[in-house]
């Protein structure tokens, strides 16, 4: 008789044990609860299925792991109300699954890119969550500090102040002014198509006429609907008429509103909230631009582990 114990979580997060029966060929499928209630320690292996490119789960994020695997830890390694660290926190598996099982937890990531996708990863999976984000410019000296010393990051994150995702894939200097997409469902068809809006962040202290009229190009070549033009350096009177002359995006959801084509928003503007992109109010919510994390359920009871 073997003594293998392939442990299984369902689509649920419920977790299964398969174990010998004692008869050849037999074989009981017991919750994993109940076997360690029992006294029958879990196997060293553990058979957790990856996440494979269709699952819910997924967040775009190229290392994600199955929550199941990061919550078997978190059980494994500590009680609630304990503090988990992962500094090296990703799209934030380690963290969620240590909110949902009643721990107190830091995450700590270099990419602005993961702390982004972290922040709306725990809103939509926690409602009312809170928390605090350190070390993300917070006023115009901030992001100015960001741009200066690393023109990507800032790129990131001034794609987040329009709940942008970043463009991640392209090649530095080779980004065709793409920094960042947001998809928006304008008419629920038979085609389902998304409408493309591409979003160009300037960094720099010289921003000119000339990089809105380039915005406008992408636009049309990337068959997009709308271009925002995101910078740090207040626009020229001449950029902002070169925008107004842009025209407007005629959607059929929303005939009676008027949506510029190039719309140029400063970063100042944004932090401060005083303005934002003027965009159909998306009739998909969001889940063509950024995958969404199921909302999650008050975290089960766990006995004390020492
Ligand atoms: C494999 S992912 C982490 C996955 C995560 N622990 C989880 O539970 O899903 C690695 C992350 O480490 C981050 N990273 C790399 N170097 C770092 C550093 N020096 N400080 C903080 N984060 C860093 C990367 O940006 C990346 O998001």
């Amino acid at each position: 008789m073997s003594n293998r114990h392939d442990v299984l979580v369902d689509e649920n997060g419920i977790e299964y044990i398969w174990t010998d029966g004692g008869k050849p060929g037999e074989r009981y499928k017991r919750l994993v609860e109940d076997v360690i209630s029992a006294g029958k320690p879990i196997d060293s292996v553990w058979n957790i299925p990856l996440l494979n490119a269709a699952s819910n789960e997924r967040l775009g994020y190229p290392t994600q792991k199955p929550l199941a695997l990061l919550e078997r830890i978190v059980k494994a390694s500590s009680n609630e109300n304990d503090v988990i660290l992962d500094p090296f926190c990703g799209c934030g598996t380690a963290v969620h699954a240590a909110h949902k099982l009643g721990r107190q937890w830091i995450g700590i990531d270099i990419t602005h890119l993961a702390i982004a996708l972290i922040e709306k990863r725990l809103k939509d999976a926690f409602k009312g969550i809170k928390f605090e984000v350190h070390g993300t410019p917070k006023d115009l000296d901030g992001a100015r500090d960001l741009a200066n010393r690393d023109k990507y990051q800032f790129q990131y994150w001034a794609c987040s102040l329009v709940n942008a995702r970043p463009a991640q894939n392209k090649k530095k200097g080779a980004d065709g002014g793409i920094d960042g997409l947001i998809f928006f469902q304008d008419q629920i068809d038979s085609e389902n198509a998304a409408k493309k809006v591409i979003v160009s962040v300037k960094g720099g202290e010289n921003v000119s006429v000339a990089m809105v009229r380039e915005l406008g190009h992408v636009v049309a070549s990337e068959k997009a609907v709308i271009g925002l033009f995101v910078t740090l350096k207040e626009p020229t009177k001449p950029m902002q008429t070169e925008a107004v002359k842009a025209g407007y995006y005629e959607s059929p959801s929303f005939p009676d509103k008027q949506f510029p084509k190039l719309q140029i928003l400063t970063v100042e503007d944004l932090l401060k909230g005083s303005v934002q992109a003027n965009l159909p109010p998306d009739l998909a919510q969001g889940v063509h631009t950024f995958k969404k994390a199921k909302k999650e359920k008050k975290a089960s009871n766990q006995g004390v582990l020492f």
